[in-house]
């Protein structure tokens, strides 16, 4: 068997060119969705990941600010920051990027952020609703890879999914974005003895440690779908996920490949998330 590919970049486009129209309508209204980015200091991954969502606000036609701070700056420079962004009528969506320097405590300027305006999911407040089953901002990867999931008609009730990763980012939403949609799920770690034990009953495997070569062929049962959230450098710098493509691509029935599959999706969604919050604005 061969792998089908889930093209995230593809997706992306067809979910991009339905939130242009959104965006569209409220901009006619007055409410141009608007979403600040904060950065702070100059790590060269945050650089690039800063320039990708800006860039992507432009061709959906949502306002965004970007806001670069020395690795200086203290908490209470950034939280003042927040407050004000907080305040600001045009401003729908605030994303502070991290990592942040060591001098600030980020979940403290997470938890700074309204939660009306939390796109990235974050706040004690989002994850709580999720939690719950009430509406609130999603995390965007781990929603990403839901609408993968949607896109390829995949029903998840019943299904066995195996998230590998406990993180507050991705692995933690994942498991629960799954369970809401009535799978029973394992979520594996660096502390599971066996990993393999546990993804090879899975029907979906979604592998989000940051780990290349992670997930080998023998891991995974014929036809299960393969999310690889992972972004590493292999050795020779080339950009890989936490799958081993080559092999997995040979037993799975569908797999997303690194670069151009969950990476997409999870600015789409930030774009999603900001376009939402306009929109609840606007009511
Ligand atoms: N750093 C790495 N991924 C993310 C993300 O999704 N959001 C933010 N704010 N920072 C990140």
């Amino acid at each position: 068997m061969t792998a089908q590919l889930i093209d995230g970049v593809a997706l992306s486009r067809q979910l991009r060119a339905e939130l242009t129209q959104r965006t569209r309508t409220l901009t006619a209204l007055g409410q141009q969705p608007g979403l600040a980015v904060l950065l702070v200091g100059d790590d060269p991954a945050s650089q690039v990941y800063v320039r990708n969502k800006v860039k992507a606000c432009a061709e959906a036609g949502i306002h965004s600010l970007l806001e670069r701070h020395p690795a200086s700056l203290s908490e209470a420079e950034l939280l003042a920051r927040i407050n004000a962004l907080n305040a600001d009528p045009r401003i729908h969506g605030i994303l502070v990027q991290l990592p942040l320097p060591p001098q600030i405590e980020a979940q403290r300027v997470i938890e700074a952020i309204s939660p009306a305006k939390d796109v990235d999911g974050f706040h004690i407040a989002s994850a709580g609703a999720l939690l719950v089953g009430q509406p609130g901002f999603w995390p965007c990867t781990p929603y990403g890879c839901l609408k993968m999931l949607e896109h390829i008609g995949f029903d998840l009730r019943g299904k066995h999914a195996v998230v590998i990763g406990r993180s507050n980012i991705v692995g933690k939403p994942m498991a629960l974005l799954l369970l809401q949609r009535d799978a029973t799920v394992t979520v594996c770690h660096s502390r599971t003895p066996n990993l393999k034990a546990h993804t090879l009953q899975a029907d979906v495997i979604v592998a989000a440690v940051g780990k290349a070569g992670l997930l080998t062929r023998d891991m995974v049962k014929p036809g299960a779908v393969v999310l690889d959230v992972g972004m590493n450098r292999d050795a020779a710098g080339k950009l890989c996920g936490d799958v081993d493509f080559a092999g997995v691509q040979e037993v799975a029935g569908y797999l997303t490949p690194v670069p151009g599959g969950v990476g997409p999706m999870t600015i789409t969604m930030l774009l999603a998330n900001t376009v939402q919050a306009a929109e609840r604005a606007a009511d």
